[in-house]
């Protein structure tokens, strides 16, 4: 199959708005089209379509265990598809249209192969434009996970997502590299407080400030069926990564390697490790000391990059896990497990 590419640098303009009325009618066909979010890239397909549901099982050789997330562009039509509750309606008051995903139970309109076959449903309306313009455009709520091959890194730009699915779907809308870079948060809101599945944007601080407190599931919990994806092998490139803490971790580590690693760091560790007779080009400085959102944005495209030039060992730098450090934490950890 021949893959189309669109970049889409306006949504309202004439060229935007011919790319995402093609692109509404791939996905009421039921067919596959990918698109820009403000997280990542979504690889998107008509929610209450369950043909077309599976096509995107099939293109990222996604098991069939781990449910997708909804997105939306309206509360009508979120209640369609989940039941709110207050407190849920509160989230969505105030984080939505945005990087947060909710977990809720479900209506029966929710083909079972979205929900894999759950009571449950996971919701999101998405802030970028131009997601928020293919949902209406395609006058049904999309679900998508993000646009990578299960496994492999999230694809934070539209080059990352022909890498992976080239020849597998008809169409990839280009909206240029998103802005946060990390997959939404995910909450299960069916209990008196929410349930932090997924660590992300919306961090476990700002939920427990609105909401009187956030919990956290508990250790050994990620084999029950409450969140199938925690169990998975996560956004690791094919190279084995290493966590380090600091200059010095990452120089201990390094001693233990026949070769020198590539060091994916803060601006002030890569100092440090020039000081200490690092190759300039065996380090990439990803964020200014501190810099979450900047960390966010760059992680993934480093691991890719990583992959492209076939690094086999690779020594990340670790963040304190606060705010948006514990969504970062959460990617690295998993990148880090072999
Ligand atoms: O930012 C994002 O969330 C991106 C963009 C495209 O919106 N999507 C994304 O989807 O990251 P995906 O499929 O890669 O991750 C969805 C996560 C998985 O861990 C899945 O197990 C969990 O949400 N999930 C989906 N439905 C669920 C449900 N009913 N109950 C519990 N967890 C659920
Ligand atoms: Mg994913």
């Amino acid at each position: 199959m021949e893959t189309k590419i669109y970049h889409i640098t306006d949504p309202a303009s004439s060229t935007g708005k011919a790319a995402l009325v093609e692109a509404g009618v791939y996905i009421r066909a039921g067919e596959l089209v990918a698109f820009p979010t403000e997280t990542v890239y979504g690889l998107g397909a008509d929610a209450l379509n369950a043909a077309a549901v599976g096509k995107i099982f099939a293109a990222k050789g996604r098991p069939a265990d781990n449910p997708l997330i909804a997105h939306i562009c309206s509360m009508e039509m979120g209640e369609q598809l989940a039941k709110f509750t207050p407190m849920a309606q509160k989230l969505a008051e105030h984080f939505w249209p945005g990087p947060l995903t909710m977990v809720m139970p479900r209506h029966p309109l929710v083909p079972n192969v979205v929900t894999a076959g759950l009571e449950t449903v996971a919701v999101r309306w998405p802030s970028n434009p131009i997601a928020a313009a293919l949902i209406a455009e395609s006058a049904t709520p999309i679900a998508a996970p993000s646009a990578n091959t299960s496994g492999r890194p999230s694809p934070t730009t539209a080059t990352h997502v022909a890498e992976d699915m080239q020849g597998k779907i008809p169409l990839i809308l280009d909206g240029g590299a998103v802005t946060i870079g990390l997959e939404s948060t995910v909450v299960d809101v069916r209990g008196q407080y929410p349930l932090l599945l997924r660590p992300g944007k919306i961090t476990a601080e700002e939920l427990a400030e609105l909401c009187g407190d956030c919990l956290f599931p508990k250790a050994g919990d990620a084999q029950r069926p409450a969140s199938p994806g925690m169990k998975y092998r996560h956004y690791a490139p094919r190279g084995q990564v290493y966590l380090a803490q600091d200059a010095d971790e990452a120089m201990l580590i390094a001693a233990r390697l026949a070769d020198v690693p590539l060091f994916l760091v803060s601006q002030e560790t890569a100092t440090q490790l020039l000081a200490q007779k690092i190759a300039p080009s065996r380090i990439k400085a990803l964020f200014a000391d501190g810099n979450f959102n900047q960390y966010a944005q760059s992680i993934f495209a480093a691991l890719r990059d990583a992959d492209s030039a076939d690094e086999q060992n690779i020594v990340v730098e670790t963040v304190p896990e606060q705010g948006l450090g514990l969504a970062i934490m959460n990617r690295l950890k998993k990148a880090a497990a072999k």
